[in-house]
């Protein structure tokens, strides 16, 4: 992983000096696309995961990741911790930016599920979050707006299309919203189901796992809240079931992961899950599919949101309309087996 830059690497000593800690080393960790993330080793070599908070959250969320952590810490989870200043504050300001430390996992994330065992291990992991989490009833200290809300992404479309009429990829973007908005419209509406509290992000690169592939615990808990549980899942099998990189030029959905991480799940999830919510499983992973290619194709114009690579795109706005068409791959080639796919939820939950 890279060294970071001087000026950053300043920075990062002031926030760690908060902390009562040296570090020996400092490097970025981990392949995120929102939070700066360092790796800190200290001279006893003790590790730190030092973050920058993405500009969109707000530093309260830290109080949300803090109570939600020592309830799973608690309960007996592998979690990664909130570390406190010296003056026990959540997190540190330098120059209106803010910054945290995580206890460090030693563990390694996917961007894309290398066999099947580890499918099973990452259904296993968030199935007991959130049959973990069930039993979590205060509220978060800092609610969070619903994540999932293709309604609200789609406007948000609209008002990019709108704002931007000039931008060189607007033809692209207004062709793309077409499309995605007939595959949407094709589909019933989603049954209505209870809130759940929800890690808000399951998607691969969040789950760490062991050398054997056990499962080891979630991470990037900046959009925890309560939601509906089917949009949750939809979004881990969005991400776990597509081989291609989220940014290549096909994508698929593997079955063979899909009935391998459900089985994971519903076996460590167990009675969670109502019968509502497993029979909505299916259409909520398209509605992820096509609600993702949304704020990607948004971000196309608005190019401010995701992350972005110099080295294969020449611009923003290329990078993200590449992410935008493969989720939109993903979504169909996951209708052309639906049926399928939602005979596996069924037998992997009558298994339980
Ligand atoms: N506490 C932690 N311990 C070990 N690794 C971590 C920890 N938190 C994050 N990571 C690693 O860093 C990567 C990026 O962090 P993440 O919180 O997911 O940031 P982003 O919001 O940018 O995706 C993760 O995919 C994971 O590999
Ligand atoms: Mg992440």
């Amino acid at each position: 992983m890279p060294i970071i830059d001087s000026e950053t690497s300043q920075v990062a000593e002031t926030v760690l000096s908060a902390y009562g800690i040296e570090p020996a080393s400092l490097t970025q960790h981990g392949g995120g696309l929102i939070n700066l993330t360092l790796k800190v080793v200290t001279q006893n070599d003790d590790a730190w995961i030092l973050q920058r908070l993405h500009p969109v959250f707000p530093p309260a969320i830290n109080a949300n990741i803090d109570v939600v952590t020592r309830y799973l810490a608690e309960r007996g989870a592998c979690t990664p911790r909130l570390q406190h200043t010296l003056n026990d504050a959540l997190w540190v300001e330098v120059d209106g930016q803010y910054w945290r430390v995580l206890t460090f996992v030693p563990g390694r994330s996917f961007a894309t599920p290398p066999d099947l065992i580890h499918a099973t291990a990452a259904g296993k992991l968030l199935g007991a979050f959130h049959a973990t989490l069930a039993g979590f009833s205060a509220d978060l200290p800092c609610p969070r707006p619903a994540v999932h809300d293709p309604e609200r992404h789609r406007a948000a479309l609209i008002a990019a299309l709108a704002t931007h009429p000039t931008h060189r990829l607007h033809g692209e973007v207004r062709k793309l919203s077409g499309v995605i908005a007939n595959q949407l419209a094709a589909l019933p509406a989603l049954p209505v189901t209870a809130p759940r509290l929800i890690h808000g992000d399951p998607k691969l690169s969040n789950l760490l796992f062991d050398a054997k592939a056990r499962p080891l615990c979630l991470v990037d808990l900046d959009t925890l809240t309560r939601a509906p549980l089917p949009f949750e899942l939809g979004d881990a099998f969005r991400s776990w079931c597509n081989l291609s990189a989220e940014d290549a030029p096909t994508a698929t959905f593997e079955l063979s992961l899909f009935a391998a991480a459900i089985a994971g799940y519903a076996e460590a999830a167990g009675e969670f899950v109502t019968a509502t919510e497993a029979s909505a499983i299916v259409p909520a992973t398209e509605i992820i599919y096509l609600e993702l290619a949304t704020r990607f194709a948004a971000d196309v114009l608005n190019e401010s949101y995701f992350g972005w690579d110099a080295a294969r795109f020449g611009s923003h706005g290329e990078h993200n309309l590449c992410r935008a068409r493969n989720q939109l791959l993903a979504a169909r080639a996951l209708r052309a087996q639906c049926h399928d796919a939602a005979r596996i939820v069924i037998r992997a939950f009558q298994a339980v």
